[in-house]
């Protein structure tokens, strides 16, 4: 029998965890310059966290969850970062420390979903949380940051939306409005909008079945009911985002599919990298009641997470062709004791290095130095053991030359120091 990787669930192997490394640095740089720090927390959480969070409405807690039980405690693998992460600030009393806390997290999240390009049961967030910020222009700051480290990851075609959701007394008024549109025409929507109209009327607006489609076509619009205080921050986010020059759209449908949003929501899109309908590489929004829903002040919140698979498919970054690695190729049995030496001289300067011990053929090690992507190449023979030199073999440049061995380190050095010519350079 042959074991396969869970449905859904994926190996990264040494060449994609190298692109998925690029892309966290990228993130990791454009956050803590922005004075975010990086929280862990858990895998596993209580199973009650989420559905007092997320919400019992969510699709998420509704049928997505993988839940277990252990010592008739309910626990449930995390489907998304922000409970995990208020709850840590709660445990921790982090607001009696600090006015505003600023954090980030990057790790595997879960839900059992329908897999597709883009969609994985197992995936990875990168994320980051805002606690004790009304807002509005920390909105409009955290959505120009996230352009910005989109860009620099190559994502270039992308398009912001933008949506307000109220406070609650704006959403109970919009419910009865849109309750008011969908009432009469009940009996088109879907089997699944059905339901909703009970429970999260909202949540129709962004149902993709072409029935819901047709019915939400021309309901009435949450951003014509806003209240005062939440107009005032939706037209405070928007004035921000002008300020800096961030292009949006605003998309009076985004509901977004948890039930804690508040005011400002958001979602960045991109078809770069064939995502199809799965373009959504992020989004997020405030969730102003969570902290206080789970037991701690009255403190608003705002954050985003993206997804790391996606932006995966979307940039175009590449791990750099060549890297600073030095490869050894003895030929003889002298020589590949020479060779052990000389790569452990080269480690303790803090050079990869790799040392191919198979007695191969010279051509299959030059193969096997060029896939592994190294710079430079030493080549070994008895003949350079008897006389104490080695050949070196600049790999980016094709130029060789031989030096003496007691020289050996600062000529590696050298090579991987330089930059190779343009024209000379192998991709
Ligand atoms: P979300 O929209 O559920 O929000 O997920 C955020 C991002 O995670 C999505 O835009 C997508 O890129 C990625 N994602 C979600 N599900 C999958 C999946 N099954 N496979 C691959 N990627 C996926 C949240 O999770 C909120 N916690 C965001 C947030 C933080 N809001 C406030 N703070």
């Amino acid at each position: 029998m042959e074991f396969r990787a869970v449905k859904g669930m994926k190996d990264i192997l040494p060449d994609e965890v190298g692109r998925f490394a690029l892309i966290e640095a990228a993130f990791r740089r454009a956050v803590e310059l922005h004075g975010f720090s990086e929280a862990r927390t858990p895998l596993l959480e209580p199973t009650e966290l989420f559905a007092r969070s997320t919400g019992e409405t969510s699709e998420i807690v509704e049928k997505q969850m993988f839940s277990l039980l252990k010592e008739s405690e309910s626990l449930t693998l995390r489907p998304e970062g922000t409970p995990g992460i208020v709850r840590a600030f709660l445990n921790n009393s982090v607001h009696a420390k600090e006015p505003i806390t600023r954090w980030y997290y990057v790790g595997a999240m879960f839900r059992a979903e329908n897999t597709q390009r883009g969609r994985q049961r197992q995936f990875h967030q990168a994320g980051c949380e805002v606690f004790g910020d009304a807002g509005p222009v920390v909105d409009a700051e955290m959505i120009d940051m996230l352009v910005g480290f989109l860009g620099q990851i190559g994502i270039e075609d992308v398009e912001v939306r933008i949506n307000s959701v109220g406070g609650v007394a704006t959403r109970q008024k919009y419910r009865e409005a849109l309750l008011g549109h969908l009432t009469p025409k009940k009996d088109k929507l879907s089997e699944h909008a059905q339901k909703r109209l009970l429970d999260n009327p909202l949540r129709i607006l962004d149902s993709k079945n072409p029935l819901d489609r047709e019915a939400v076509k021309d309901a009435p619009s949450i951003l014509d009911v806003l209240e005062p205080d939440d107009r005032a921050h939706w037209d405070g986010v928007r004035a921000a985002l002008e300020a800096l020059g961030t292009k949006y759209i605003i998309d009076s449908s985004l509901v977004r599919g948890l039930d804690y949003y508040t005011r400002t929501v958001f979602e960045l899109v991109s078809n770069q990298g064939g995502l199809g309908s799965q373009n959504t590489v992020l989004g997020g929004g405030r969730y102003d009641g969570m902290v206080q829903a789970l037991g701690g002040p009255n403190l608003p919140a705002i954050g985003f997470a993206a997804g790391m698979e996606r932006l995966l498919l979307a940039s175009p970054l590449q791990a750099t062709a060549r890297e600073q690695r030095c490869f050894i190729a003895p030929l003889g049995q002298a020589a590949l004791h020479e060779s052990l030496v000389v790569a452990r001289e080269l480690r303790a300067a803090g050079i990869g290095t790799d040392l191919d011990g198979r007695g191969a053929s010279m051509k299959s090690m030059l193969r096997r130095a060029d896939s592994l992507g190294a710079r430079v190449c030493l080549v070994i023979g008895d003949s350079e053991v008897q006389s104490k030199q080695v050949q070196i073999k600049d790999l980016a440049s094709h130029t060789q030359e031989m030096c003496a061995r007691s020289e050996v380190l600062s000529a590696v050095s050298k090579v991987l120091a330089s930059t190779p010519k343009p024209s000379e350079a192998k991709s």
